[in-house]
């Protein structure tokens, strides 16, 4: 059975993984037995992660950039695959949100979050695929959001980005699976990370949450990991172009 979702002897580059959500899938990966890069703006705060890690006897090594810098993307892929030997698995994780009332959004803030939370996704994706197409195996894993199928206000370029990550796993779903690689989207309802420290801090969004929600409270960041082990192992290997909804049922619930 542990070989089913074993990944020992994978490289998987994780972005968006110096704390939160990547964290805790890196984490779960590693522990599965991959190698696990950590991806992030701040080469301290990834060592430091990394570090961690590998006190645990787990093996890390860390990759710093900005996602939504497409040139050091295509960079980074190279001088990852290049130093392992391989690329495995990515989980295009690295992700922001911004909150304004339509009014009050400026034109950039948009496009700032549509280049971290979505076209950064895609040039990473193709580049994986420019290595994994020769392996002729690979898993590319997105984090998504409820947000991309269900709406609250004010997150609108979020949820054109979660949206548009769901639609473009399974083009790319279609277009792969021939090289043998398979492209999913895991989508996370509400956990308790830094990304919304504002929420979990007000009464009344965390009501919201407990009472929205048929599971009762927030998620915890290690609730995630099983799913990203699931779609990057074997136990994974014929799920492809699907939207992996962690979200305790809250999107089922009427
Ligand atoms: N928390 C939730 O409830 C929830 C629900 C649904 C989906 N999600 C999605 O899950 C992902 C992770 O969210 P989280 O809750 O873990 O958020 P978080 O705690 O704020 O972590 C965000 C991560 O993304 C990294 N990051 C941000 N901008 C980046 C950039 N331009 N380039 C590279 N890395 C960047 C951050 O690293 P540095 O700041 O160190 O660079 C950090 O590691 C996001 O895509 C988010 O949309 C979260």
């Amino acid at each position: 059975m542990s070989d089913l979702f074993s990944l020992h002897g994978q490289v998987a580059l994780i972005t968006g993984a110096s704390r939160g959500l990547g964290l805790a899938m890196a984490t779960a990966m590693a522990e599965a037995g991959a190698l696990v890069v950590l991806n992030g703006r701040e080469p301290a705060t990834l060592e430091a992660a990394a570090k961690t890690l590998r006190a645990r006897g787990l093996k890390a090594d860390i990759a710093a950039f900005d996602v939504s810098d497409f040139a050091a993307c295509e960079r980074h892929i190279a001088a990852i695959a290049q130093k392992h030997g391989r690329l495995d698995c990515v989980v295009l994780n690295a992700g922001i949100n911004h909150r304004r009332p339509l009014l009050e959004w400026e034109t950039e803030d948009f496009l700032r979050v549509l280049n971290i939370n979505l076209t950064g996704c895609f040039v990473l994706a193709r580049e994986a695929a420019r290595v994994m197409i020769p392996a002729e195996r690979g898993r590319i894993i997105f984090t998504g959001s409820v947000m991309g199928i269900v709406a609250r206000p004010t997150v609108h370029a979020y949820a054109a980005a979660k949206a548009g990550l769901a639609g473009m796993g399974k083009t790319l779903a279609v277009e792969l699976a021939p090289h043998g690689i398979t492209v999913n989207t895991i989508c996370p309802g509400f956990f308790d990370t830094e990304m919304n420290t504002t929420l979990t801090q007000n009464p009344q969004f965390d009501a919201f949450v407990k009472s929205r929600c048929p599971l009762g409270r927030w998620a915890q960041p290690e609730e995630l990991g099983g799913a990203a082990v699931f779609l990057a192992s074997h136990a994974g290997s014929y799920v492809t172009g699907h939207m992996l909804v962690v979200d305790g049922g809250l999107t089922i619930n009427m």
